[in-house]
């Protein structure tokens, strides 16, 4: 226990074994930062070195605000650095993909030689296809090795991959293709779940059909029983597509600014933003975090449980461990099926050595009990991971001691979509104070300021910002400069990040939530407008509001508030059929847990719904001023 300089109250922080520090890929963080401070295109210059490329940078970095270029005309392929590369020494042989079953029985391993073959093999496949570099391809797939495939062989070809959760419904999918204007679309027959299996494939044909850019749709039959049919000249079988082609596919030549993938996340507005990454910085920040934060060894057997199709599975389960040659645990399962203990067996079975998750499922365990992990040996763990929304200090201590044995330290990593990498935490070794996720990595200057962006006084709340670039920051919003300019135009020189944060004196940084329209639920990010637009395409909607409310295992869960139009009564089969009308739009993941009908919303005299007013009604608090509010 130390006393917080600031609060004099007691902080209590944990501190790791020395022996992290000592044998870390980082060392000491303070020797780190500075020399990250003293010069930061050397130290990102030292990263890159360690990577391959066709041929070297110009300049590290061009800095033309609001847009970064960095590695200036150096070339290069991301998956030459996940895949050939580890084949020219001892990891040709190395397991890099063990994907397991929902049940924990079936198993599927690949060598990185195998994964290679793989890749290589249905790049030649798009490429039959007439998919060239540039073209987007949008994936929409369960969590299953060729997800993973897939996402790789578009980046071998210099394809932009656009990967959607395969949890979304089907009008959410049809504007991710249109946004991106996707020439193929890869699906699977299924995916499964809690035993069942739910197509995938209609609700992609839904999707399709005012989707005119799209040329082809490739299925992956998982041969989960009666195979769907395949039709006309527009579809194609995965492994039709495979046949007849080499199992050898040149690297792309990519220019390191050139795009790597879009990924769509939830707006402020009714429109998800397609946010851009491209091939050089990305694949330096991945590979840097991987191997810095999670200090990823050769003789690690890493598992992080996000699904592929979304950022965090992009950079840590595909291309950050992929580079840095680990060996990379996927599971279709779901953590409570076929009983809470399934993780837990997993880690005993693989001896994952480094476990990356989400705070949501971190409090549904604490929920269950521990007798459910205690039932295994979790002994090969070493290091812990957390992301997506605040640890709360009492998830941060059940996590540190039930899971780790009080010897784990924990990484709370903060991030986004939107930078590509772990940006803040607590690197190894240094003392973890729950609650807080940490400090700036090295190569990151995070602050906390007010709107003008002068910083705040420590143990005030504040606005994240970033203050200066870093290589895999997105390079803009996809067909919306005007929004990606927001985001360095809001605070005077800053990169706005939307979350509201503290940073104490000792330098952590506590990240309180967001300052805007997105509600995190179960980590998921969702979009209060993308929710209220889904309810009022319902003919008996008039108008809807949506807001979070606190949830103690959710983080958050949804409540819209919804005004009928006339000669809909309300009633409680109407609540129903909405929740089911978000279900199918946007997906399970958006659907509102609690409807209240109303007779008005309460409006700004310009016409806007104001939320924060139905939020502080619901939590029973002050709502502030409401002066600017319309009778
Ligand atoms: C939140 C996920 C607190 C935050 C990688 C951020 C967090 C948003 C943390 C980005 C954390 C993520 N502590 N909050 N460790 N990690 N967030 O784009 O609000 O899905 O802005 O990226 O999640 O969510 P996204």
């Amino acid at each position: 226990m130390e006393k917080s300089a600031d609060t004099k109250k007691e902080v209590k922080y944990y501190t790791p074994d020395p022996s992290y520090r000592q044998n870390s890929w980082i060392g000491d963080y303070g020797r780190a930062y500075s020399e990250f401070e003293k010069d930061p295109e050397a130290f990102w210059a030292k990263i890159a070195e360690k990577l391959h490329w066709f041929s070297g940078w110009e300049r590290v970095r061009e800095w033309n605000f609001p847009h970064a270029k960095w590695f200036v005309n150096g070339k290069t392929n991301i998956t030459y650095n996940c895949l050939d590369r580890h084949l020219l020494g001892e990891r040709r042989n190395k397991v890099a993909l063990i994907w397991k079953g929902e049940t924990g029985e079936e198993e599927r391993v690949f060598t990185y030689r195998q994964l290679y073959r793989e890749v290589n093999r249905f790049a030649n496949g798009l490429k039959k296809l007439g998919v060239v570099k540039g073209d987007r391809v949008c994936i929409y797939m369960p969590v299953i090795p060729e997800q993973v495939i897939a996402m790789l062989a578009c980046a071998r070809i210099g394809a932009v991959h656009s990967v959607v959760f395969g949890g979304y419904g089907a009008s959410a999918l049809n504007q991710r293709i249109v946004g991106a204007g996707a020439k193929i679309v890869i699906t699977a027959d299924m995916a499964v779940r809690r035993g069942k299996s739910t197509p995938l494939k209609h609700v992609i044909e839904e999707a399709i059909i005012n989707a005119p850019t799209v040329e082809h749709l490739i299925v992956l039959r998982r041969e989960l029983g009666r195979p769907v049919e395949i039709h006309g000249e527009m579809e194609i079988d995965f492994y039709e597509l495979c046949k007849d082609v080499s199992y050898d596919c040149p690297a792309e030549v990519m220019d390191a600014e050139d795009t790597l993938f879009i990924l769509y996340t939830s707006g402020t507005t009714g429109t998800p933003k397609g946010i851009v990454h491209t091939v050089g910085g990305y694949m330096v920040g991945v590979y840097y975090t991987t191997k810095y934060i999670f200090d990823l060894k050769e003789s690690d057997v890493y598992w992080c449980t996000a699904d592929p199709g979304w950022i965090t599975g992009h950079s840590y389960v595909v291309y950050g461990p992929l580079s840095v040659g680990g060996t990379i645990l996927i599971s279709e399962n779901t953590p409570d099926y076929p009983d809470p203990g399934i993780w837990w067996k997993m880690i005993e079975e693989y001896g994952v050595s480094i476990l990356y998750t989400a705070p949501t499922a971190i409090r549904m365990f604490m929920k269950l009990g521990r007798d459910w992990p205690d039932k295994y040996n979790l002994g090969s763990l070493r290091i812990l991971g957390s992301v997506g929304e605040p640890l709360n200090p009492e998830a941060f201590e059940w996590f540190y001691e039930v899971i780790g044995k009080k010897r784990c330290p924990i990484v709370d990593t903060w991030w986004q979509t939107e930078t590509g990498m772990h940006m803040i935490t607590t690197v190894l070794g240094e003392p973890m104070r729950p609650g807080f996720a940490g400090k700036s990595i090295p190569g990151v200057v995070a602050d906390v300021v007010d709107k003008d962006g002068k910083p705040v006084e420590p143990g005030r709340s504040g606005f994240l910002v970033i203050k200066e670039p870093w290589p895999s920051m997105m390079r803009t919003v996809y067909n919306n400069e005007e929004r990606y300019r927001r985001y360095w135009e809001m605070i005077p020189g800053c990169y706005m990040v939307g979350d509201l944060a503290i940073k104490e004196t000792d330098g952590n940084i506590m990240v309180i939530g967001r300052s805007d329209d997105l509600i995190i639920v179960s980590g998921h990010n969702i979009g209060t407008a993308e929710v209220e637009s889904a309810l009022v395409s319902h003919k008996a909607v008039a108008e809807a509001a949506v807001i979070g409310k606190p949830d103690p295992l959710k983080g958050n869960t949804i409540k819209a508030f919804v005004t009928l139009r006339v000669g809909h009564p309300a009633s409680d089969k109407l609540k129903n059929e909405l929740i089911y009308h978000v279900r199918i739009t946007l997906g399970p993941i958006a659907m509102p847990s609690e409807i209240e009908f109303a007779d008005s919303l309460p409006k700004t005299r310009s016409g806007k719904i104001v939320r924060r007013v139905l939020k502080a009604r619901e939590m029973g608090v002050d709502p502030g001023d409401i002066s600017t509010l319309d009778e």
